[in-house]
């Protein structure tokens, strides 16, 4: 069975990139599962109900995010009721939303998890602690298990997939929304890449107009990040395949469109 994940859709050149290229994805590649990060999908920062409702409509199955899910006030109306929406589940207890979903594809269960890193991050739950609880709980259902591991440095994600290695089929990093080309299968069968990279504005810095992150840079006086729509767009994903009955990953094979890698994978 195959999973198509999407990295980080950022803004409206993001959402563009999903409707464009999507149909031509699900043509080509035959996904059984869809998956977008769509934490940075309402003008950079958090996601709105009719954004989610978008990208079900264009046949995702489930919509994971990150350290901007609550920047958007409309999340609290409707995370609750959005059956397919995940936000970390290491945020503190008693909080809106959830971390762990189940999909069923004709009679096939696949468990989505999404999970949030705590170096150079906002500080939160141990997400190691967090993961041995929620495989468990999946395990009761299905050995299909893939999870989103929203984090900033490299070592924490790598650490997180080493710790997993086995016992879920994949784990894709997101947040730094650059893709990295470390996409490997590990030895006991969990695919793994540290950063799937971001959908979006492709000349603009990690989405952002780049004049306003070098202004920064240059003065470190306050600035407003704006989305990227003067320029080109990218879309960045994963196509991972997974063994149904023993639930291991066996490909995980990097998307990447773009201007100088027009249908990379
Ligand atoms: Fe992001
Ligand atoms: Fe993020």
């Amino acid at each position: 069975m195959k999973i198509l994940f999407i990295g980080d859709v950022f803004g409206s050149p993001g959402r563009d990139m999903v409707q464009e290229y999507l149909p031509q994805l699900k043509d080509k590649h035959k996904p059984n599962v869809i998956i977008i990060n769509g934490e940075n999908a309402a003008s950079g920062k958090g996601i709105t109900e009719k954004i989610y409702k978008q990208f079900m409509g264009l046949g995702a199955h489930v919509v994971t995010m990150g350290n901007h899910t609550w920047d958007k006030k409309d999340i609290f109306e409707f995370i609750d009721d959005a059956k397919n929406l995940i936000r970390p589940a290491n945020f503190p207890e008693g909080i809106p939303g959830k971390g762990l979903t189940f999909v069923n594809i004709n009679g096939l269960e696949i468990a989505i998890l999404n999970l949030q890193g705590r170096t150079f991050l906002p500080p939160i739950d141990d997400p190691f602690k967090k993961v041995d609880e929620l495989i468990n709980e999946a395990k009761k259902r299905t050995n299909i298990i893939f999870l989103d591991f929203h984090a900033e440095a490299t070592s924490e994600k790598q650490a997180m997939a080493w710790y997993v290695d086995g016992r879920v089929s994949a784990v894709v990093g997101t947040h730094t929304h650059t893709q990295t080309a470390d996409n490997r299968i590990l030895p006991k069968g969990t695919a793994y890449i540290t950063d799937v990279g971001m959908t979006g504005p492709y000349d603009g810095i990690l989405g952002v107009e780049r004049e306003a992150v070098i202004q920064k840079f240059l003065t470190s006086l306050p600035v407003r990040f704006e989305p990227d729509k003067k320029g080109r767009n990218q879309l960045n994903g994963v196509l991972i395949t997974v063994d149904p009955k023993s639930g291991k990953g066996i490909k995980i094979e990097r998307i990447m469109i773009n201007d100088d890698h027009p249908f990379m994978y």
